[in-house]
């Protein structure tokens, strides 16, 4: 049985000081056995995150890192920097960081790579745009950014990862994808999984479903045979998030 994974994804939201407020009002609603729970937050409020968060079930996240281990980077987060504060989870190549930042599916990889080295989980994103599920090729695109995010990852260290499925059209739009969209995306990851490493890992990965995601449509989506959990924006920085952790009680 794969466990549950929800993660906030909190973008580019609260300062540090709010961080902490925000997760000591979260914190007694957050917990859940069953649940694996993530706060990504900005790299500004990760050491304050981290110490907010401690002696809960809450795990801290990144939303971003790079690739090369340090040097001339400026502005950028290398991953034993991460390590180093204890921080086990990052977001690789939500669709903004995609769209505003120019990630590639090649720079998606590299990322990815280089998290799994230094222990870290990614939770990495895929998602197609609305035209792309309009002219009925989402099912193709998603396979060919998952081929290439996993490009010379091991089946062992896949095993260990998360996708997160994230329809572009469906993020902080409040348009939800049905359940059977995401069910069906989720199983075809899943699918494609198999064919790059075998049942086993297939078995073992967890996909998370995000787009709107709120307190009213997680209980439904997150019993889907493949949905095993979410991330959430918009809803992770309220009260909400509980019920949305505690989607099973
Ligand atoms: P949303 O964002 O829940 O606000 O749609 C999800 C995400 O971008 O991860």
């Amino acid at each position: 049985m794969r466990k549950k994974i929800i993660a906030g994804n909190w973008k580019m939201n609260k300062t540090p000081s709010e961080t902490v407020k925000l997760i000591e009002e979260l914190k007694p609603l957050v917990k859940n056995d069953d649940v694996d729970v993530v706060f990504c937050v900005p790299a500004i409020s990760l050491t304050t995150a981290m110490e907010a968060a401690k002696g809960s079930n809450i795990c801290i996240g990144a939303e971003n890192m790079f690739y090369e281990e340090s040097g001339a980077y400026t502005g950028e987060i290398a991953p034993n920097m991460l390590t180093d504060i204890g921080v086990k989870y990052v977001i690789i190549g939500h669709s903004e960081r995609r769209e505003y930042f120019a990630e590639s599916d090649v720079t998606v990889n590299k990322k990815v790579l280089k998290a799994l080295e230094h222990g870290i989980t990614p939770i990495i994103c895929c998602g197609e745009s609305l035209t792309q599920r309009e002219q009925g090729i989402t099912i193709d695109w998603i396979r060919q950014q998952i081929k290439i995010a996993f490009l010379n990852v091991t089946a062992e260290q896949a095993a260990t990862t998360v996708i997160a499925y994230e329809p572009i059209w469906a993020i902080g739009t409040g348009k939800v994808a049905t359940t059977e969209q995401a069910q069906e995306v989720c199983a075809a990851i899943r699918e494609c999984i198999g064919e790059l490493y075998g049942e086993a890992t297939a078995e073992a990965i967890r996909i998370q479903y995000g787009g709107s995601v709120t307190a009213a449509s997680a209980p439904e989506l997150f019993v889907q045979p493949d949905i095993d959990g979410g991330l959430v924006g918009g809803a992770s920085l309220k009260p909400d998030f509980g019920k949305i952790v505690n989607y099973n009680k």
